[in-house]
């Protein structure tokens, strides 16, 4: 979403322009049609009703944008169209202010990492500064995801000698960075020292508001008072506020704990386990360990605001958006003001949800410190006649399955917020096929989600297919898009269809083709529109499959930009080995792109091998000179065009 939704101006969002494709006799057909598929077997075998749409045929006749597309790589480097340029700007162990640079051996310590770039760039924003009374395209501040840790590369020796010395260096390396970015002689530089550069980290102190706050299941050993948390963790994708404020989102936070050898049915629902996902944490910080403070879990899952203007102030943890696996939170505004942020909860068979606040925002007059923490929240339910319904996750509200009241176990709001899935499955909502990224378009106020992949759906005991989530063992993913009533994005109803089923043309199983016009892709992640209207789409195909079976013929994670309206996509970057294309955004004149590079080097196993850090990648000191080398290192590119121009412009 870019800046544009938001004119300072207007305390509503740009809607002149909205949903004029209507007029469109090829969108008229999607939306009589309900839902756009052309798997035919399988989905006639599931007995849903869909109509038929030829499916893409290659490269549709024209050129979307100024570059043709690339081929698919399997190169260690990243690959941009000619004509385009890319610069590394700040890789895992790069100094955010005036602190050390990172050793090629990985033998910083705790204190240093404090003060250097995180590990795993995930989502990212640019806050411009103003200059001569506008946002300014060559000064800004970047805040930046650090997701989470392969703990391999990180430390010398990886995990081999484990101490309370790694673990503080964990938790230093995750979280976020906000730094300050210019551009002087044409080329971008961190600026260091900044008064503005911070790093945030799974010990950072944070406080809690909304519902949650203070209730007794967020009450621990060192907060009596259930106020604040230490640190936030597996920060993922991202939102950003029209009051200049960042969203940053905790995704897997229960592979962090060491849970009960029989986990609770709530902790069951979250996905803890007697291990976790094996980072350790418990065994120098025991508020880890589940058995001695189980409150812990219920502390994390959270939206994270963070204001990269104040330094000082601390990130609160906006409860009243609920706690799942937080992918993202992409703001929009109402017809009325209304904030409305729309989230994914990313697990197989999971649910979208958005919020509504109580209160109207208006520029320079709105009370912005408290406008998250009351207003509805809703989860979607998507029907298979091409029409969807908000569900509010209302304290005491009733459905067919039963009632968000005490019988149920919700006392109030707050339990609504802490046991937010289990409020969604009475509500009836629709499980996804793990929903990832939402982006709004700036001028018709579409709402895109990828749902990147579920290799179960379908399989025996498991919800089966619908027309939301067409395809059993949907290993390429796929996008959907909605446009709520009455143009406005506080409505309780919406119309919704299938963008793009994502998948290999040529792939001999039919089902697995997709319907991708243009450039082929798989589990769509990141998704972003820029300000005139064009959808970028990241991918993350998993190590475990990436470039084998039936991932052979896309290649290395990509990224690549849509046309909405007709749907041609066309390929613009190819990533080094092992990595994850995710986080992107750009300078308001649209001139300079700012992208992430994710774990480059990563092994199926998501763990490198300390003996051989470089076994897969050697990214990015194999293709910029200037990089830290040693190990492959997540890193944000700064891209732009050779002759200046805006990257999407005409040449
Ligand atoms: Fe962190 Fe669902 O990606
Ligand atoms: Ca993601
Ligand atoms: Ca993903």
């Amino acid at each position: 979403m870019s800046n544009s939704c938001f004119d300072p101006q207007d305390d509503v969002p740009v809607r002149t322009e909205v949903f004029d494709t209507l007029a469109d006799p090829f969108r008229r057909r999607l939306l009589s049609a309900a839902v756009l598929t052309a798997t035919g077997g399988a989905l006639a075998a599931a007995g849903i009703p869909l109509p038929s749409l030829a499916a893409g045929s290659g490269r549709a006749a024209g050129s979307l944008l100024p570059f043709g597309g690339l081929p698919i790589s399997t190169q260690d480097k990243v690959l941009l169209p000619e004509g385009y340029h890319s610069k590394l700007l700040f890789a895992w162990g790069d100094p955010v202010s005036a602190g050390p640079r990172a050793q090629a051996d990985a033998t910083d310590s705790a204190a240093e990492q404090m003060q250097q770039a995180g590990m795993h760039h995930d989502g990212m924003h640019y806050f411009p500064f103003t200059e001569g009374g506008k946002p300014s395209s060559t000064h800004g501040l970047l805040c930046i995801n650090h997701e989470y840790t392969d703990d391999g590369l990180l430390h010398s020796g990886g995990m081999h000698n484990w101490s309370a010395e790694k673990v503080a260096k964990s938790k230093a390396a995750t979280g976020v960075s906000v730094i300050e970015v210019k551009k002087q002689q044409d080329e971008w530089q961190v600026v260091r020292p900044s008064s503005f550069a911070r790093r945030i980290s799974a010990d950072t102190p944070c406080r809690l508001a909304g519902p949650a706050r203070a209730h007794p299941s967020m009450i621990t050993a060192t907060d009596r008072w259930g106020e604040f948390v230490l640190g936030t963790l597996n920060n993922c994708a991202m939102g950003f506020t029209p009051w200049g404020t960042y969203l940053t989102c905790e995704e897997n936070f229960n592979g962090y704990f060491k849970g009960a050898k029989t986990p609770t049915a709530d902790q069951k629902r979250y996905g803890f386990t007697e291990n976790g996902f094996g980072y350790r944490w418990h065994e120098f910080d025991e508020r880890f360990d589940l058995n001695q403070h189980p409150n812990e879990a219920n502390r994390f899952g959270w939206v994270v605001e963070i204001d990269p203007w104040h330094p000082d102030k601390p990130p609160v943890k906006r409860t009243a958006l609920g706690r799942f696996k937080h992918e993202g939170a992409t703001v929009t505004l109402a017809r009325d003001g209304r904030v409305v942020v729309y989230m994914g909860d990313d697990e197989r068979f999971e649910y979208i949800y958005k919020f509504v606040s109580k209160e109207r925002y208006i520029a320079g007059q709105s009370d912005t410190e408290h406008l998250l923490d009351e207003g509805t929240l809703y989860v979607a339910r998507f029907g298979d006649d091409g029409k969807g319904r908000w569900l509010a996750l209302r304290h005491g509200e009733k459905y067919p399955n039963g009632a968000l009241s005490t019988e149920n176990g919700f006392n109030n709001q707050g339990d609504v917020a802490i046991r937010c899935r289990q409020a969604a499955d009475i509500a009836g909502a629709s499980k996804m096929d793990r929903p990832e990224w939402i982006a709004v378009h700036p001028k018709t106020g579409e709402v895109y989600v990828t749902l990147t992949n579920n290799s179960k759906r379908g399989t025996s005991e498991v919800p089966g297919l619908n027309a939301a989530n067409p395809r059993a063992e949907n290993v390429f993913g796929h996008i959907i898009r909605w446009r709520e009533r009455s143009h406005d994005a506080a409505s309780t109803a919406f119309e919704w269809d299938v963008f793009a089923l994502a998948g290999d043309p040529q792939h001999p199983d039919e089902s697995k083709r997709g319907t991708i016009k243009g450039d082929a892709y798989g589990s769509p992640d990141g998704l972003w529109f820029d300000h005139s209207g064009h959808l970028w789409i990241q991918t993350d195909v998993s190590t475990s499959v990436l470039n084998k079976g039936d991932y052979a013929r896309l290649g290395n994670n990509q990224m690549l930009v849509a046309d909405p309206q007709s749907g041609v996509t066309q390929r613009f970057l190819t990533g080094p080995n092992g990595c994850e294309i995710t986080g992107i955004t750009s300078t308001p004149d649209g001139r300079s792109l700012f992208v992430n590079i994710q774990h480059p080097g990563e092994s199926a196993s998501e763990r490198s091998d300390p003996a051989n850090p470089t076994a897969i990648s050697a990214w990015p000191a194999s293709q910029f000179p200037d990089a830290v080398g040693g190990r492959p290192r997540s890193g944000t590119l700064v891209i732009s065009r050779q002759d200046g121009k805006e990257i999407t412009s005409a040449k």
